[in-house]
């Protein structure tokens, strides 16, 4: 019998919250964190333990049919793939922060400055939304250390509580876009596994009812 391949994040925020909701609606899963992939004893699935950002490739190629990932992360990779359901969990925000003594007062600042980040794309879209030029820094982690070691003047990365902004003072000063986990649907699905993802989906949206 065909099994449904989600994919979640490895290890990181969205894994814990992925974990807890896979749960909610009675699925419980094999085996732990140290393996790769995993089966659940109660329900067609294949659990896949993968890096965020290399979700939406997986997605993609059809190599997985669903995945539970953040918005942000098919903004910035997953064009062309389809949301299902918007979980509720993990939100955050993609956030433009700059050194906290700099001031600012619009978008037009951002004219000419280096600003380090994860998101190319994202960034790329939201400074020709608003006709500004300006030089990138990418860099996969730890972007916010970017400005205090003079590599950058700006930032934009993932805001949740604030906290790391606040550790290397940093303020915020633009909101690009809210994020929040979404259930995200392979174009490659196949008809039998689409009939899977519709039951999972059936008992996501009682769990997600309830929990409001
Ligand atoms: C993420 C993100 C921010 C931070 C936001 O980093 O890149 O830096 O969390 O969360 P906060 O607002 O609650 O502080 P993470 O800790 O996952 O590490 P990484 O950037 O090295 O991947
Ligand atoms: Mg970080």
């Amino acid at each position: 019998m065909s099994k449904l391949k989600i994919a979640i994040q490895k290890s990181g925020r969205l894994n814990e919250d992925s974990m807890k909701i896979l749960k909610d609606v009675g699925i419980s899963i094999d085996n732990g964190k140290d393996q790769l992939k995993a089966s659940a004893k109660n329900f067609p699935l294949e659990v896949f333990y993968l890096r965020n950002g290399d979700i939406p490739q997986y997605l993609k190629d059809g190599v997985v049919d669903v995945a539970i990932i953040g918005e942000n992360v098919l903004v910035e990779k997953g064009q062309d793939i389809t949301v299902a359901e918007k979980l509720g969990f993990s939100s955050c925000k993609v956030s433009v922060a700059i050194p906290k003594g700099k001031s600012y007062n619009s978008i037009k600042d951002l004219e000419g400055k280096r600003i380090a980040t994860s998101y190319p794309n994202t960034v790329n879209q939201f400074l020709k939304d608003n006709n500004v030029k300006a030089n990138l820094h990418i860099i996969n982690g730890s972007v916010e250390i970017a400005p205090n070691i003079g590599l950058a003047d700006a930032i934009v990365d993932i805001v949740s509580s604030g906290s790391t902004l606040f550790k290397n003072n940093l303020k915020e000063v633009e909101v690009i876009l809210k994020s929040e986990a979404v259930l995200a649907v392979s174009p490659q699905i196949s008809s039998e596994n689409q009939a899977i993802l519709n039951k999972l989906q059936f008992r996501l949206q009682s769990v997600l009812k309830a929990r409001n």
